[in-house]
């Protein structure tokens, strides 16, 4: 069948020569049937399981639900193993291997006889590591996540992954809980298998990947645990075959007005900032064009629909309960702010997807005209601090710090702030703005999740819960609090951060996106003669990282990963 003779599995296993020989021969020693290797679509599923990486640690167990979906649907599933990034056991951060995993994932789906990929994906960066990957071969794809754990609980309290466990934190340090107290939560922060179920990074992904049309509905929200993730995965791998004969390839689904959607969809669901630099890299791979000021563009005005924490009060089962996100885009429709005919993985155009959708639970999921918080998508910053452009999540901020001006307490790095920010002869108060360098892509390397820096402890006594604070790290997704991140041009880059001194003045306007550091450009300039470069790793991959990183703006992904380079191979091995 002619069908048949497009799938590229065919160049391995459809030959009855010595090639064809050998890649059936040795497939067969795990015990797979002649008639598996006829034809039918093969279906790879990509899985990032490790017990290094907590969240994901029940994939093995999803993976066999795939492989029924495919099964029924007539395909040949074969699961295969990448590297796994665990958000939070990888040292020095999981940022700086996302694009190695990227890279790992494109050469394993491309370098095998697999026609269509189910990517398994949970934890903050294996979903933008798989998607990027995937992105660069461009076969047809779909994504499914793990789920978000259940609400955390302890005691008659509900304890929210990470948002939960940073107050905690800063009421030990203000003397407000004893350590008993804190160490209580420990165990019932994270009861169940899945994700962190705030609307932290990973859930914000979960989230993009549904609203890029990239998962089946349903993907964002339905716990790990629930029996209808398991229904997920089996219809997910009953689709993908599907997928494989229509030729829906990636490229096909993520299209601009996709992207456009997802941007619209983080700012309704106060989602992290980390979206921006994934989306962007991810966009770059599939070849849309999509800038930081899309994100300003296209999000800022957009309101928050969603009370979850860190922006609001619940947790992603309430989500769901509530009608998870088909109930956010509803309502996102309903006021001409998507792209009802982006196509997605189903088939469908997303209008068609969502246009029945109910909301259970306007507490959790407001109606548009009676938003959570109003016009709180992400905001570009620019101005001679962050000319390249820096962001801040308003949702996650205090409004009485939006305009603000303040002179800086400068911490060179983050040995240099653990060294000094208990130290009760720092000289800060609550007006001051602190500022952060060297924890950008390059500086830190890997762009660490420092920027929502703890406060002083002698603030914190007096009751207050923000500062305004500046630097060229990310934030955890799970984290909140007046927080300006990825200053870019970064500092280990020579960006203006750089020169930043103790006791300049800084001011903040999110109303006029600026960012200003109160110092002439003379002084700045003789700052610069001085300024040298922080030492760079000398071998390995964080040498080749810290060489070929690009800059926060467009998605730090390695120059050279940027774009695709399809599923072609180039040659037999034999
Ligand atoms: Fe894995 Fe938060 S630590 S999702």
């Amino acid at each position: 069948m002619a069908e048949k003779r497009k799938l590229r599995s065919q160049s391995w296993f459809g030959s009855d020569d010595l090639h064809g020989f050998i890649h059936r021969s040795w497939m067969k020693n795990q015990g797979y049937p002649h008639d598996l290797f006829d034809g039918r679509p093969v279906i790879g599923i990509c899985n990032t399981w490790s017990e290094l990486t907590p969240c994901n640690g029940h994939f093995r167990e999803l993976a066999e639900w795939v492989k029924r979906g495919v099964y029924e649907a007539g395909g040949f599933p074969l699961e295969f193993p990448v590297m796994s990034l665990g958000e939070t056991n990888l040292r020095p951060t999981s940022m700086l291997f996302r694009n190695l995993a990227s890279m790992d994932v494109e050469e394993s789906i491309r370098a095998n006889p697999i026609d269509g990929v189910v990517l398994l994906m949970g934890c903050d960066k294996t979903t933008p590591s798989l998607l990027m990957g995937a992105a660069s071969c461009d076969i047809p794809t779909i994504g499914l996540s793990g789920g978000p754990m259940l609400s955390g609980r302890y005691h008659d309290k509900t304890v929210g992954s990470g948002t939960g466990l940073w107050k905690m934190s800063e009421d030990l340090r203000a003397g407000k809980i004893t350590k008993a107290e804190f160490l209580a939560a420990e165990g019932g922060m994270s009861r169940s298998k899945g994700h962190c179920m705030t609307m932290g990074t990973a859930s914000t992904m979960a989230s993009m990947v549904e609203a890029l049309g990239i998962g089946l509905p349903g993907n964002a929200a339905i716990p790990a645990v629930d029996s209808r993730r398991y229904t997920q995965a089996q219809l997910t791998g009953r689709r993908i075959v599907e997928m494989v004969k229509a030729d829906l390839t990636m490229s096909k689904v993520l299209t601009r007005k996709a992207f456009e959607n997802a941007i619209r969809v983080n700012a309704a669901i106060g989602g992290s900032t980390n979206a921006v630099i994934h989306l962007l890299a991810l966009a770059a791979r599939i070849g849309v064009e999509l800038t930081l000021k899309d994100w300003d563009d296209l999000g800022s005005k957009v309101s928050c629909l969603v009370n979850l924490q860190p922006s609001g009060q619940y947790l992603m089962e309430d989500f769901y309960y509530a009608g998870g996100l088909p109930a956010v885009m509803k309502e996102l429709a309903g006021e001409g702010l998507l792209h009802l005919d982006a196509l997605t993985v189903n088939g469908q155009a997303i209008g068609e997807n969502i246009k029945d959708a109910p909301n259970w639970n306007r507490a959790v999921i407001h109606a548009y005209d009676a938003p959570f918080k109003p016009e709180a998508g992400i905001a570009v910053l620019s101005g001679n601090l962050a000319p390249n452009g820096s962001v801040i999540k308003p949702s996650a901020g205090s409004p009485h710090l939006f305009k603000h001006r303040g002179r800086a307490v400068v911490f060179e790095d983050i040995e240099d702030f653990h060294a000094r920010i208990d130290d009760e002869a720092l000289d800060v108060d609550e007006n001051c703005v602190m500022v952060l360098k060297n924890c950008g892509p390059k500086g830190y390397p890997g762009m660490a999740e420092v920027g929502n820096m703890p406060l002083p402890p002698k603030v914190l006594r007096k009751g207050i819960t923000d500062m305004v604070r500046v630097s060229d790290a990310r934030m955890s997704g799970t984290a909140y609090g007046t927080v300006v991140l990825h200053a870019s041009p970064e500092a280990a880059a020579g960006g203006p951060l750089a020169l930043v001194k103790n006791g300049d003045m800084i001011s903040l306007d999110v109303a006029a996106r600026k960012l200003m550091l109160e110092v002439d450009d003379a002084t700045l300039a003789e700052r610069r003669k001085a300024w040298t470069p922080p030492p760079a790793p000398k071998r390995g991959y964080a040498k080749l990282y810290v060489d070929h990183v690009l800059g926060a703006e467009t998605g730090a992904d390695l120059d050279f990963l940027v774009g695709g380079s399809g599923a072609e191979v180039p040659r037999e091995s034999h």
